[in-house]
């Protein structure tokens, strides 16, 4: 039977899932799944600067170096994920207290070498991660508190010139449909592209949830991205439920799945359709979403989950 990854081939699409470290250590049939099933892979934790440089000035790459060897052993693209978030950030970030022109130097020089340390090894990077609010307005964080909305063109311009080949996205959650928070991430971006930024795509992350509507738009929402030159791609797409899990949720949980996939495939420039892990023995859901879980494609034994077949018989 051929794979999720080789499917995704004939349809032009990627189909990736996010790495969880430990788990690629530890478990060899998580191993097995993430480096067959797979054509592409994101680091869930380990290129984001909490984990890159815990001690100022002191960088921490292994991890990361171990995933992209995965990648390039098992024929797959890497996304790297993220350069600019107002999460995961080390201590001695959040803590300190720095200037407005310190802060920038830190943000360009985490962005310059992290972006270097890599490169030609990246395919995609996420370069800012959920910049928005819903309500469509500009998410407060130390980035736009200090440096002003100017961030987000500078992070751009920084990882480009660090890494001229590398496709660079914008990332975000809740923007799966048309919505305030989609629409205010187009005007930016056209912005952007106005102002000819480096930035080459939008990321949607998919987190969805059986009991919330399915975003039966997402092909209007993302042809609009697709409209001003701009690559898309799903790249965190989960599907959650309130648990116990049950046949009801698990076949709405298949068809949460399909919408996102298939909005992916009616979308021309969608290059990439990644999950945020592929068994619920591994999964962000149940540590984030409080009674809430069996959000993955494969059951906690990789046994597939109807989702796993929907996505076949999409691809
Ligand atoms: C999550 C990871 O899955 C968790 O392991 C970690 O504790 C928190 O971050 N949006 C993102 C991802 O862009 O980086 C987040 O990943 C999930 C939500």
């Amino acid at each position: 039977a051929r794979t999720l990854g080789e499917l995704g081939r004939r349809a032009g699409v990627r189909i990736g899932t996010a790495v969880d470290m430990s788990a690629l250590a530890a478990d060899a049939p998580y191993r097995e799944k993430a480096a067959t099933e797979f054509s592409s892979v994101t680091p869930e934790n380990v290129m984001k600067w909490e984990a890159v440089e815990a001690v100022r000035g002191t960088y921490t790459w292994g991890p990361a170096d171990d995933l992209v060897d995965f990648a390039r052993d098992n024929h797959q693209l890497v996304r790297g994920h993220t350069l600019v978030w107002h999460s995961q950030l080390p201590g001695w970030l959040t803590s300190g207290s720095f200037t407005a022109d310190e802060l920038r130097d830190i943000l360009h020089r985490h962005i310059t070498d992290e972006v270097k340390h890599f490169k030609g090894h990246i395919w995609q990077w996420d370069v800012v991660n959920e910049a928005f609010n819903d309500d469509g307005t500009l998410r407060d964080s130390v980035w736009l508190r200090n440096l002003g909305p100017g961030y987000i063109a500078d992070a751009f311009r920084w990882a480009h010139e660090a890494d001229p080949k590398a496709e660079l996205y914008i990332n975000d959650y809740n923007i799966e449909g048309v919505n305030p928070k989609s629409t205010a991430l187009l005007a930016l971006v056209t912005e952007l592209k106005a102002q000819h930024v480096p930035i080459d795509g939008v990321g949607v992350q998919g987190h969805l949830a059986v009991q919330y509507p399915a975003p039966h738009d997402i092909a209007d929402n993302l042809a609009r991205f697709d409209a001003l030159g701009l690559d898309t791609a799903i790249t965190e797409a989960d599907v959650r439920m309130v648990m116990p899990a049950d046949a009801t949720k698990t076949e709405a949980q298949a068809e949460g799945y399909s919408v996102l996939l298939q909005g992916c495939l009616l979308t021309e420039h969608c290059t990439d359709f990644t999950v945020w892990g592929f068994t619920d023995k591994y999964s962000w859901v149940p540590n984030t979403f409080s009674g809430q879980g069996s959000a993955n494609l494969l059951t906690e034994d990789y046994r597939p989950k109807p989702a796993y077949t929907a996505l076949r018989q999409d691809l």
